[in-house]
């Protein structure tokens, strides 16, 4: 065989397209819009950062005012976009929507600075990925509601500055570290998105499932619940396969025996792993005795790429206690025997050929 056509696929091929990836694909992105509640009021869960957010915005809303500027910090598929046309929504104004990596100059930015109208939201999403000059403005504009612009070039250039009017930036992050304190000071009020506990993923499929026409019974959610990883995106996902294996495969109604047939299907296992996952942990568990191994020596046993094996695979299985990074290697907890149907060898059993999977 010839190398290259067993060569495994990258990160990202191993990202696109994967059901329960977190990350908006085309047809979540035609669909997202239909499904985004529209006021807090209608935004499950998120329960903190809901109710500061609501005092946030009826104070400003009190005093006739702009509010604060927001960040938005979570991982993918939480609900940031979804909130800050939330925000806007709430406070009667336009929303004007951008993103880091489409700001490529400073000027770009001032483009959009400058045409903003009075209240208006501006949503910069992955505002960790702005430019260095563009984000320098920004710093003025949130706080002084000015910006220079640059006019010329070389010793002849002239800043001249501009007055803006009174806006609220709304700023998502998934990688809110990556984010210079300066700029992370300059927002009033900073919301942390968390992963949704099963009970409320239950409360977001009820509701998509009511806007998309689904007959879902109650323990039909529950199992789709389990099986998201706690977010809502990958929740709303798995809803539509299973709606089209309940249409095709049975009456429609999707009931907790449909869920589960039309995910297995799918290889979503009861935990929301899949087949990626899941060969990871098994190759961890049987052929390296549960580890310590070493990153490399566990994606060439799966035939997949390092990066894909750390950053698509293992993020979840961390985040689910079933594996655990170590200085001398990976290791499966005791809770991934048992997901697996495995028993765990014996004490020292597997300890004696550790060292040789180091690396
Ligand atoms: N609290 C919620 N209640 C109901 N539905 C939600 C909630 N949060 C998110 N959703 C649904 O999940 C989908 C994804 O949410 P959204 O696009 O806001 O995520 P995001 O955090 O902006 O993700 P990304 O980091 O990829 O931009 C939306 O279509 C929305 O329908
Ligand atoms: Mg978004």
């Amino acid at each position: 065989m010839n190398w290259d056509e067993t060569a495994p696929a990258t990160a990202d091929d191993a990202r696109s397209g994967r059901l329960v990836g977190a990350d908006a694909d085309g047809e979540d992105q035609a669909v997202e819009a239909a499904l985004r509640p529209k006021d807090l009021g209608e935004f499950v869960g998120q329960e903190r950062v809901r109710v500061q957010l609501d005092l946030v915005l009826k104070a400003a809303r009190q005093r006739g005012g702009t509010a604060d500027h927001v960040l938005l910090s979570g991982a993918p598929g939480l609900g940031k976009t979804t909130l800050s046309m939330i925000i806007a929504a709430e406070m009667g104004a336009p929303i004007r929507i951008t993103s880091g990596p489409a700001i490529q100059h400073a000027g770009d930015l001032a483009a959009i600075l400058s045409s903003l109208t009075e209240g208006e939201v501006l949503f910069l999403d992955e505002i960790h990925r702005m430019s260095r000059p563009a984000e320098e403005m920004l710093y003025m504009a949130m706080e002084d509601f000015r910006v220079d612009v640059i006019v010329g070039k070389g010793p002849g250039a002239t800043a001249i500055p501009l007055e803006l009017p009174p806006f609220t930036l709304v700023g998502a992050t998934t990688r809110a570290g990556l984010l210079p304190p300066p700029l992370r000071d300059r927002f009033g009020f900073t919301g942390h998105m968390e992963f949704y506990a099963p009970a409320e993923l239950e409360r977001v499929i009820h509701r998509s499932a009511g806007l998309l026409d689904v007959f879902i019974e109650p323990e039909g959610a529950g199992e789709i619940a389990g099986r998201s990883r706690g977010t809502p995106r990958i929740a709303n996902r798995l809803l539509r396969r299973v709606r089209d294996y309940a249409q095709v495969k049975a009456d429609g109604v999707i009931t907790r025996e449909i869920a589960a047939r039309a995910l297995d299907v799918y290889d979503v296992d009861g935990r929301g792993l899949d087949r990626l996952d899941r060969a990871v942990l098994t190759a961890l568990l049987k052929l390296f005795g549960g580890g310590p191994v070493g990153l490399s020596t566990l994606a060439v046993a799966v035939g997949e790429e390092r990066e894909t094996v750390e950053e698509v695979a293992e993020p979840f299985l961390v985040r689910e206690g079933l594996l655990a990074r170590t200085p001398r290697g990976r290791v499966a907890t005791p809770a991934a025997w048992t997901h697996l149907g495995l028993t765990p060898p014996q004490q020292g059993g597997a300890g004696a050929q550790r060292g040789l999977f180091e690396g």
